[in-house]
């Protein structure tokens, strides 16, 4: 897509780290008396960057206030290096977005909203193609109010990245999506990267966020409260298991006694056993000592991985969020 122009450097690609795409420093903004976001910290570098968190944590409005539609109340935002109020129009031409709203209400036809847009680009990309690429192909003579949710969502995506930014927001790009087009939409995003094109995506996905981004920060009560690569994350994450199996009846309060205060042990299942705590290769070793203590074969070892689900319903709780 963008195979013409030097790539932005990736955060692999020398011995000097990229400069941030996105920095954002003790963010505030209040609507009334209700606080979105609260001191909030991020710092992006280029790739794909997932922002994940309960409803309401204050996604939207950071994201929003990045492309300078919201007006921080405290604290410091620089995209591009550059400020997003007052560096408005040198922006414009960089950033692309796509509004969780849709934000557009229009009577225009789909393939013209979109002709316009490449219009005010220098070099868009092309239009057809890129409709056909989104499945807008039978639609395009279609009015965005009569476009259904999940197209007018597509129509909001082509907008985004049609003027080739360099950096692209995409509030929740596949919710409400089919299938097909939620494919569709990863592989734009992979492609978007693969150019050298960093994206900012919100998401309810945690296995979108795992499989598409370099970073995720997790967002909760307006602040980030995690920040990391996937693999980062899934091996931060506080708790963990083991399981084995081994002769039913072994007792597993002497195990909890040999592993560090707060680990558990039980036995699930006649000669299941799963062992929860800290897992790290020191807990691991103290296991199988044991287990050679005791002459137990701890048969299928095996360290279960968390999931982005399991850290991020860890960090944020269970409980739904109004
Ligand atoms: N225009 C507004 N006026 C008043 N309150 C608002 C407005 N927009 C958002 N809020 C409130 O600010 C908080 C953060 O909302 P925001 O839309 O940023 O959350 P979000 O993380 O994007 O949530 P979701 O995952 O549901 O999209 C919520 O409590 C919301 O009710
Ligand atoms: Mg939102």
């Amino acid at each position: 897509m963008r195979s013409d122009q030097p790539g932005i450097p990736r955060p692999s690609s020398g011995p000097e780290p990229a400069a941030p795409v996105l920095r954002i420093e003790g963010l505030v903004k209040r609507y009334g008396t209700k606080t979105a976001v609260d001191g909030l910290d991020l710092v992006a570098a280029p790739g794909v960057t997932a922002v994940l968190g309960p409803n309401g944590a204050g996604k939207t409005t950071t994201i929003e206030t990045c492309e300078g539609y919201r007006r921080p109340d405290a604290g410091r935002v620089r995209v591009l290096g550059l400020d997003p109020l007052a560096d408005a129009a040198r922006l414009r031409p960089r950033v692309g977005v796509m509004l969780q709203s849709g934000g557009v209400y229009s009577g225009a036809r789909a393939e013209e909203m979109l002709r316009h847009m490449a219009k005010l680009h220098a070099r868009p990309l092309d239009v057809p193609a890129l409709i056909e690429r989104l499945g807008l192909a039978s639609c395009g003579r279609t009015s965005y109010r009569r476009l259904s949710g999940g197209q007018q969502q597509r129509l909001a995506l082509a907008m985004a990245v049609v003027g080739r930014p360099e950096l692209v927001f995409l509030d929740e790009p596949t919710a409400g999506l089919d299938p097909q087009a939620r494919h569709a939409t990863w592989d734009l995003v992979r492609e978007l990267r693969a150019d050298g094109v960093s994206v900012i995506l919100t998401t309810h996905h945690m296995e979108e966020a795992e499989q598409l981004s370099d970073e995720v920060a997790i967002v909760d009560r307006g602040k980030v409260v995690a920040h990391g690569s996937p693999e980062e994350l899934c091996r931060s994450g506080a708790e963990n298991t083991l399981r084995f199996t081994g002769r039913p009846g072994l007792d597993m309060s002497s195990l909890v006694k040999a592993l560090p205060p707060g680990s558990e042990a039980a036995e699930t299942a006649p000669g299941t056993y799963r062992v929860g705590g800290a897992v790290d290769p020191r807990f691991l070793a103290t296991v199988t000592s044991w287990c050679a203590q005791n002459g137990v074969m701890p048969e299928g070892i095996a360290v279960e991985r968390h999931t982005l689900e399991d850290v991020f319903l860890e960090l944020t709780g269970k409980e739904l969020r109004a």
